[in-house]
């Protein structure tokens, strides 16, 4: 058995070398990430894994099958880099990571209390010994209603982690979960919305979800809500966000995904010019914090996203059924 790996970064080098020995199975690991250019590379390999840069559309889809390879793992959870519905037709094998949520759950927790807390602003103000409190003044989550858009397994852990803090959580899914009973309430969007002081979105991207922060959900929120966003950039329109913060609609913002970082995060560009405009403007707002997609980013998730990756490619290799086929 031989795979390979394309995006590999450093610290799942070891992790691949553990589960090869394991696994007993020849890899070969590729940092750049996977396209049209280099799929010759693939060759003579049983199966693919990426992360979520390469783009596994249906022109690559079908590159891989006419050289009989016939599956993809992403260690991702997020698997919207992948053309799901061309796969499907194709016969095209693909699968994504489900390492525990815990580390986005954790740190989605941080954001929102560094956005209640004004934190980005005293960690500013400390770098230039400036002790003052003037525009520092937080609120507290027990006197807050929390809204979770999406209870999957990082939504729902979200609320399980909220439950210490005494608020009212809100939750919002289009299924909705019995495990929330008890700590969360079901409601429309639109209450959502409407009463919530903190919004955290923890759904997938998909047709349904893209854009759904705009001007008219917006509008429709409190004045000052706090927005928090670990899960897709491009769940927010960006040009919305802007007017939000300006017009003080926003009273803060925390995100970890923003569109447009494709190309740009987890990479160094100290000394590049970077083109995305709206990246750069909204970055230097106050109230604005914004982290280089780093909510999953833990031990414990890195190392499950490379076995899942080899848990993936053998079932579909075996003809088996995978239960983190997407
Ligand atoms: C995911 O697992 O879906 C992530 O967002 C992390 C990834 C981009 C490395």
């Amino acid at each position: 058995m031989k795979i390979i790996a394309f995006e590999v970064r450093e610290d799942e080098r070891d992790y691949f070398e553990r589960f090869s020995k394991e696994y007993g199975w020849e890899v070969k690991l590729v940092t750049d990430k996977l396209t049209l250019d280099n799929v010759e590379l693939a060759r003579g390999y049983n199966g693919v894994t990426t992360l979520g840069w390469s783009q596994i559309t249906a022109e690559l889809q079908d590159k891989l099958l006419a050289m009989g390879i016939s599956c993809c793992a992403t260690r991702t959870v997020g698997y919207d880099h992948m053309d799901v519905k061309h796969a499907r037709e194709a016969g095209f094998k693909l699968c994504n990571a489900n390492y525990p949520p815990t580390g986005v759950a954790d740190y989605t927790i941080m954001l929102i209390l560094m956005a209640l807390r004004n934190y980005k602003q005293a960690l500013w103000r400390g770098q230039v010994n400036d002790y003052s409190l003037q525009g520092l003044r937080g609120r507290e989550m027990h006197d807050l209603t929390i809204g979770i858009v999406g209870t999957g397994r990082i939504g729902k852990k979200v609320i399980d982690n909220l439950t210490g803090f005494g608020c009212r959580i809100l939750a919002y899914d289009v299924y909705q979960d019995s495990a929330v009973a008890g700590k969360a309430d079901y409601v429309d969007l639109d209450t959502i919305y409407r009463e919530c002081d903190v919004i955290s979105l923890h759904t997938p991207l998909i047709e349904s979800t893209a854009y759904m922060i705009n001007c008219e959900s917006l509008e429709k929120m409190k004045d000052g809500v706090v927005l928090i966003n670990c899960a897709r950039g491009e769940l927010m329109d960006v040009e919305a966000l802007i007017w939000g913060i300006e017009s003080k609609k926003i009273g803060a913002l925390a995100l970890d995904v923003i569109e447009g970082e494709r190309g740009i995060y987890h990479q160094d560009r100290r000394t590049d010019i970077l083109q995305n405009k709206n990246m750069a403007y909204l970055r230097q707002f106050p109230n604005v914090i914004m982290t280089q997609h780093l909510a999953f980013y833990t031990d414990i998730a890195v190392i499950n996203m490379v076995r899942c990756a080899f848990e993936g490619i053998k079932h579909f290799v075996a003809g088996e059924p995978c239960e983190t086929e997407v």
